[in-house]
């Protein structure tokens, strides 16, 4: 398997097999949570791409999916700045939608996807996060359900990227 990636040396954080007994308990409380629903859930490209696929197949109820994709430029010319690539191909008016994302860094992204689903007047709206990490953050945005809290390092697997290498890779890296 893949041990660094652009000369930087990869460790590893959280391996498959935590990660998919996590994604089992997520989906376990999504499916108490929303009982009788028929829910919509809406993946966020292209990180979160494994991670809805896998929980998906964790939740017991009626689901629908549709895909949302952002980028995000990060650097000194625009910092933070978010772009809708691809928006939802169905309507989401009085739907129960629930956004599924691989990583909570700064909350940029999620504040920019929340804002343009809740123009569309969902039902409902939450937020599933698999990685949090911790640190101050100046937007208000909180995940509703999160996989795991981590520290505030660069981390590549199950469906993050490292320039965008490393997807691929069952376990979850920190990038050293
Ligand atoms: P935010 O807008 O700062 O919350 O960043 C969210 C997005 O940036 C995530 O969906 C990831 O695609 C990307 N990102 C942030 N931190 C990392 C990381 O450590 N590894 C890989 N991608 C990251
Ligand atoms: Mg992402």
């Amino acid at each position: 398997m893949l041990k660094e990636i652009n000369g930087r040396e990869l460790n590893i954080l959280i391996s498959s097999s935590e990660i998919s007994k996590r994604v089992g308990e997520l989906g376990k409380q999504i499916t108490e949570d929303y009982a009788g629903k028929n829910l919509l859930i809406i993946g966020i490209l292209k990180g979160g791409f494994i991670f809805v696929a896998d929980l998906i197949r964790s939740i017991e109820l009626k689901t629908e999916i549709d895909f949302i994709r952002v980028s995000s430029y990060k650097n000194e010319m625009n910092p933070g700045e978010v772009e809708l690539v691809t928006d939802l191909g169905m309507p989401i008016i009085n739907r129960d939608v629930l956004l599924v994302e691989d990583l909570l860094d700064t909350g940029g992204t999620l504040e920019f996807i929340r804002d343009h689903i809740l123009s569309k007047k969902p039902a409902s709206f939450k937020i599933c996060t698999l990685l949090n990490k911790k640190k101050p953050r100046e937007s208000r945005i909180n995940a509703d359900y999160v996989g795991f809290e981590i520290d505030d390092k660069f981390v590549v697997g199950y469906g993050t990227d490292f320039a965008e290498q490393g997807r691929n890779l069952p376990d979850i890296y920190v990038v050293e």
